[in-house]
């Protein structure tokens, strides 16, 4: 069984994607165009456009500005990821060199907010402007809430599942959630379904950010283009360390001490930490907790009218639970 990427149908939808991408961001600064072209040409799954597509696909609606809409949507990701490169301070991406390592901090702040705007001001070649407009600034907004309150939790050690929740939820579940959403107003679905599928894209992004979490620690495959290890290192404590500190055993103190000394002891403090982190019933934890958002999105899939674009909503779902980068 082919994989949601790998389905024909996925492949010719962003074909179009591909194209209007290319378009929005071809802006009359030279620099800002051509940072935003390498990011776009690096790659990247495309994931939130395929959302917009798939929910439209569903009401029977393909057109130019849904094609149009799925690329601002991935151009607010790209910003987004650009942002947090900074916050992160990663200097890979996507299999390449991210532009705070090559220009600084400052550049790679500006070239993201000029992608963010110029995405926004395209939502007026759209029709429901004004929702869509209400919907993406709300967003952007609390997704800088995630990534700030993810700043201010850096190496605390007594954070609970709650502010994982509140965290993951804003920089990461929100704008797939919208995504869905989106896709369903700009195909004139009635409440009810507008609903139903802001919740399945909430519950398949809060799976797909644990997932980021756990292969951030355990990669699944040598292609994911990012740092491993990257997040306990930079003292983000995500689901698995969480987890691991929630329980008692014998060298927890020794763990608490290493994570709030900021690893001074180097390398063998990182690994230490790691080897209670990689334990098999913490991963076996998260990988429940992935299993739980998969099964919430699919059984809200499931109560949808059989048509021939409801399974490939399931295979979207299967996807964020099976993804290897
Ligand atoms: C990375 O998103 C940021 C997270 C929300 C984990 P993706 O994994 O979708 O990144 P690309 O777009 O495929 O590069
Ligand atoms: C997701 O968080 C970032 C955004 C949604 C902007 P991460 O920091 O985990 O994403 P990666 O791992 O850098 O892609
Ligand atoms: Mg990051
Ligand atoms: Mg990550």
């Amino acid at each position: 069984m082919k994989n949601l990427m790998q389905q024909q149908k996925i492949k010719n939808m962003l074909k179009d994607v591909e194209a209007a991408l290319e378009e929005i961001v071809d802006f009359d600064d030279d620099f800002i165009r051509e940072a935003a072209l390498r990011n776009i040409r690096a790659g990247g799954k495309r994931l939130r456009p395929i959302f917009v597509l798939l929910t439209a696909r569903y009401f029977g609606v393909k057109n130019a500005e849904v094609i149009k809409f799925a690329a601002i949507m991935e151009l607010i990701h790209m910003s987004s990821l650009i942002h947090d490169d900074v916050n992160d301070h990663s200097d890979l991406r996507r299999g390449q060199t991210t532009l705070n390592a090559q220009y600084g901090n400052g550049v790679a702040v500006h070239v993201g907010d000029v992608v963010l705007i110029e995405a926004l001001k395209k939502v007026f070649e759209v029709s429901h402007t004004k929702e869509l407009l209400d919907i993406l600034s709300k967003t952007a907004v609390e997704m800088s809430k995630g990534e700030i309150a993810q700043l201010a939790s850096l190496f605390d050690v007594h954070q609970d599942l709650a502010s994982y929740g509140y965290r993951i939820e804003r920089k990461t579940a929100l704008l797939i959630a919208i995504c869905c959403q989106t896709g369903a107003i700009l195909s004139n679905a009635t409440k009810a379904q507008i609903d139903a599928f802001y919740r399945y894209g909430h519950h398949l992004g809060m799976a797909f950010q644990i997932k980021d979490d756990l292969m951030d620690i355990m990669p699944a495959s040598k292609k994911i283009g990012k740092p491993i290890g990257h997040d306990l290192i930079n003292g983000l404590i995500n689901l698995p360390t969480i987890l691991l500190l929630q329980r008692d055993f014998p060298e927890k103190q020794r763990v608490i001490d290493i994570i709030q000394s900021h690893f001074a002891g180097g390398q063998e403090d990182i690994d230490y930490v790691m080897s209670f982190v990689l334990q098999d019933d913490i991963i076996a934890e998260c990988e429940a907790h992935i299993m739980h958002h998969i099964s919430e999105a699919k059984a809200i899939v499931e109560q949808f009218d059989k048509n021939d674009t409801r399974g490939l909503l399931l295979d979207a779902a299967n996807y964020v639970y099976e993804r290897s980068v």
